[in-house]
Parts: structure tokens; sequence; C-alpha cells
């Protein structure tokens, strides 16, 4: 289990207040951090899926995608993930802060909001410290389609039903939110 979310699943046995964000700061250097690693991750991918094919690209996602990650969490002293309304891996699952953003951004798109710029930020306080946490829609585009799609190819299908026996993305659409990145932040 990933470290915030134990952190997570303590704070919903103590009181969990909650204050919108006035970190203006924060949130420009959180979103200048998402928007570097989104682009490369795609950027990534993207050659992957050219040069190597999709079977190889799998490796972009689940091996590259958590390390890139990692070092974005590791150079900005926060804790980046990606996770999702339906999961490839039930470890990306969202915490119940979490779920209830992924819900808001599906209204918000529901009600004619562009996914490019969508993201939701709050500060949260957690036994005595003051906690950021932010997230930033993830867009389904074309590339995303050959793995999280409505048709995958049998072969890729296959691979993927065996790493992933509780695979829930696929189906996606172009243009629809296949998740979102996630940041904590403990303040102090
Ligand atoms: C080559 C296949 C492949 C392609 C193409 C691909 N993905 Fe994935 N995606 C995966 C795999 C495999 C995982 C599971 C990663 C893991 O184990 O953490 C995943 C996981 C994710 C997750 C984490 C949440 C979850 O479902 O577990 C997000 C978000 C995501 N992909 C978004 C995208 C987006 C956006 C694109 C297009 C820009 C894309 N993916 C393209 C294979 C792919």
């Amino acid at each position: 289990m990933k470290k915030h979310k134990l952190f997570i699943l303590c704070g919903l046995l103590t009181s969990f207040n909650i204050h919108a964000t006035d970190n203006q700061q924060l949130v420009n250097e959180t979103r200048g951090a998402i928007k570097a690693l989104g682009t490369e991750l795609k950027a990534t991918l993207q050659s992957a899926m050219k040069s190597e094919g999709p079977s190889k690209a799998i490796s972009v996602c689940n091996v590259q995608a958590p390390k890139l990650a990692q070092k974005v969490s590791d150079e900005k002293g926060m804790e980046v993930a990606r996770t999702s309304l339906k999961t490839r891996n039930p470890l990306n699952a969202p915490d119940p802060w979490e779920l209830s953003v992924l819900e808001q951004f599906e209204h918000r798109k529901a009600e004619g909001e562009a996914l490019k710029t969508m993201e939701y930020s709050e500060i949260v306080q957690h036994n005595g410290n003051r906690v950021f946490r932010y997230m930033k829609a993830i867009p389904t585009d074309d590339v995303c389609l050959t793995c999280h799609g409505k048709q995958i190819p049998e072969k890729l299908s296959a691979q993927l039903e065996k790493l992933y026996p509780d695979d829930q993305a696929t189906g996606f659409s172009k243009g629809d939110i296949r998740g979102a990145f996630t940041v904590v932040k403990i303040l102090e």
C-alpha cells in the first residue's frame, strides 16, 4: 500500500478538517512539476509505441511511469502518483479524497469544462499537520486507445490480462478522463 494511502486511512480515524488552498505558489510549483511529468510520459510512450510497438510499450506505462513519478517526487519533496475511477493496476485505486475529486472532474467535464486545464487542490488538516493535496485530470488521447480503448489487439489484450487480472481500464474513448495525477505534500 502506498504511503499516502495508509496516511489517509489513518486520517479517516481522526478529524479531517478541510480548508481552501491559500498557497498559490505551491499550486504553481506543483502544476509545473506535473506538466513536465505529463509531457515526458506521453513523449516516452509515443516514441516507444512507434519504435517498439505496444507489447514493449507496456513497460512505459507500468515501469517508466512510476519511475518518472518517483523522480519528480524526490526532486520536489512531494508524493506523486496516478489514479483513476477505472484502474488497470489496483495499487493505483483512489483513496476517498481522490475518489471525490475524480467524481468532481467527471461532473465538471459534463458541464463542458476543458480537460487540459482541469485541476483541484486543497490544504487538509491532519494530526496537526497541514497537508497539500492536488489532482490534475489526464485526458485520453489517440495514443492511449491501443491499450485503454474499446478494441485492444488480441495479443496485447492477452498480455494485459496476464499482468492485470482485475483490469478495469479499457473501453475509453478519445476525450474521456482516463484518470488523474495526484500529489500529496506534508507542509508542517
Ligand atoms: C502500451 C500500452 C499502454 C498505452 C499505450 C497506455 N497505457 Fe496507460 N497503462 C498501461 C498499463 C500497463 C498500466 C498499468 C500501470 C501500472 O501497473 O501502474 C497503465 C496505467 C495507466 C494509468 C494509471 C491508473 C491505472 O489505470 O492503473 C493511467 C492514468 C494511464 N495508464 C493513462 C494513460 C494515458 C493517458 C495514455 C495515453 C497518453 C496511456 N495510459 C497509454 C498501458 C498503456
